[in-house]
C-alpha cells in the first residue's frame, strides 16, 4: 500500500513585527485584553510590496531543502490561500514559475483557516492513488491585506506567514486519515463580504475586510473541533492517549486549550504559536508543524493530529505518523 508521508517542512514569517503595544497606538485596545482573550502577543506583517507568493516561495524552498529535494522532483503544487495575489493565475502557478518548475499540476485551494488541512488531504489522495509522487503543499497568507485596521475586534487577531510540506509516496505511514467538513449556512458569522464577481466596487465601503461575530464563531469552533477529534479517533480505532502531538489551527489559545482538554492532553504536547504568530489562517498549521519539527520536539514515528476551523464554516483534521 502506498502512503503519503511528509518528508520536509518549511516556514516563513515576514521580518516586520507588530506587537500588542504597537496596536494600542492604533486602536482602542490593550496588550492585556489581547493576551487574556486570545493568547496573542505579537504577529508578523508583510511589508509593502511583499505578497503571498513571496512568503510561499520562502516556505516552499525551506521544505524542499529539509527533504533534500529539488523543485524538479515536485509533480504537484497546491497552495492553500484566502489572500491570492491575483484574480488569476493562481498563487500555485505563480509559485511554480518562481521555482522554475514547468508542466506539473498546480492549483489553489480556498478554505480559509482550514485551507492547509484541505490542501494536504487533497494531496494525500493524489499520492495514494499514484497520480503524484512528490507534492508540494503550501499554506500562505497575507491576511493583513483584508483587515480593517480601525476595527479592534478583528485587526488584533491576524498575522501573515507561510508554511509548507513536501508529501512523498512511501511504503511507510504516512497520513492515516483525513476528515473534511463545511457548512456554508454560517457564512454570515465570518466573511469578507465583497468579491470579484460582485465587481471591484464591492470591495469598497468595508466589504473588502474581514467581518466576524467573534463570540458566536468561538462557540461553534469549540464544539465542532471537539466533535472532529472524536470522529478522527473513532475512524482509526484509537484512544486519545495514542496522540503524541496536537497541531491545532492557531486562532485563539482558549480554543486550543478546550481541544487539548477534550483529548485529555497536557499543553506540553500541544504546539502553540498563536502567541508569536497570531492567526495566520491557512498558514497556521504548517507553520506550527515546522516550528516543532525544527526545534526537535516532533520526532519521526510520532503520531500527530492536525485540526483547523475557519470561515465557510470549514473544518477538518488529519491524523498522521510523522
Ligand atoms: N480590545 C479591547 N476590547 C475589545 C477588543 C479589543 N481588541 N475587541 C473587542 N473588544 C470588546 C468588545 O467590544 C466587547 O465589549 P462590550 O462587552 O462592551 O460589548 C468585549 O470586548 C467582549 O467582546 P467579545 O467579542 O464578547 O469577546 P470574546 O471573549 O468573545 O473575544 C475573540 C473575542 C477573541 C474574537 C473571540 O471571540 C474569538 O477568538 N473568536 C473566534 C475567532 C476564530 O476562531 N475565528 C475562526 C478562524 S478565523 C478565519 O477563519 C479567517
Amino acid at each position: 500500500m502506498t502512503y503519503a508521508r511528509i518528508t520536509g517542512t518549511g516556514g516563513y514569517l515576514p521580518d516586520k513585527v507588530l506587537t500588542n503595544h504597537d496596536l494600542e497606538k492604533m486602536v482602542d485596545t490593550t496588550d492585556q485584553w489581547i493576551r487574556e482573550r486570545t493568547g496573542i502577543s505579537k504577529r508578523h506583517i508583510a511589508r509593502d510590496g511583499q505578497y503571498t507568493v513571496d512568503l510561499a516561495e520562502h516556505a516552499a524552498r525551506r521544505a524542499l531543502e529539509a527533504a533534500g529535494r529539488d523543485a524538479q522532483d515536485v509533480d504537484l503544487i497546491i497552495v492553500a490561500t484566502t489572500t491570492p495575489d491575483r484574480v488569476f493565475p493562481s498563487t500555485a502557478c505563480l509559485l511554480q514559475k518562481r521555482l522554475d518548475r514547468h508542466g506539473c499540476a498546480a492549483f489553489d485551494i480556498q478554505a480559509v483557516c482550514t485551507g492547509f488541512v484541505y490542501a494536504l488531504s487533497v494531496a494525500d489522495k493524489f499520492v495514494r492513488t499514484g497520480s503524484a509522487k512528490c507534492a508540494l503543499v503550501v499554506g500562505a497568507e497575507t491576511l493583513s491585506r483584508v483587515l480593517d485596521w480601525n476595527d479592534r475586534s478583528t485587526c488584533v487577531l491576524f498575522g501573515d506567514g507561510a508554511g509548507a510540506v513536501l508529501l512523498e509516496a512511501s511504503d511507510e505511514p504516512g497520513i492515516l486519515s483525513t476528515h473534511l467538513h463545511a457548512d456554508g449556512a454560517y457564512e454570515h458569522l465570518l466573511s469578507v463580504p465583497g468579491g470579484v464577481s460582485q465587481g471591484y466596487d464591492s470591495l469598497n465601503d468595508g466589504k473588502g475586510y474581514v467581518t466576524m461575530k467573534g463570540n458566536e464563531v468561538f462557540k461553534v469552533a469549540v464544539n465542532t473541533l471537539g466533535r472532529i477529534v472524536d470522529e478522527t479517533l473513532e475512524a482509526n480505532n484509537l484512544d486519545k492517549s495514542a496522540i503524541d502531538w496536537l497541531i491545532p489551527h492557531q486562532a485563539n489559545i482558549r480554543i486550543i486549550q478546550a481541544t487539548a482538554k477534550k483529548l485529555k492532553m497536557s499543553m506540553d504536547h500541544v504546539v502553540v504559536t498563536v502567541d508569536e504568530h497570531g492567526n495566520t489562517s491557512g498558514a497556521s498549521v504548517p507553520l506550527a508543524l515546522d516550528v516543532a519539527v525544527r526545534d526537535g520536539r516532533i520526532k519521526r514515528g510520532e503520531t500527530l493530529l492536525m485540526e483547523a476551523f475557519g470561515g465557510g464554516f470549514t473544518w477538518g483534521s488529519i491524523l498522521l505518523k510523522y
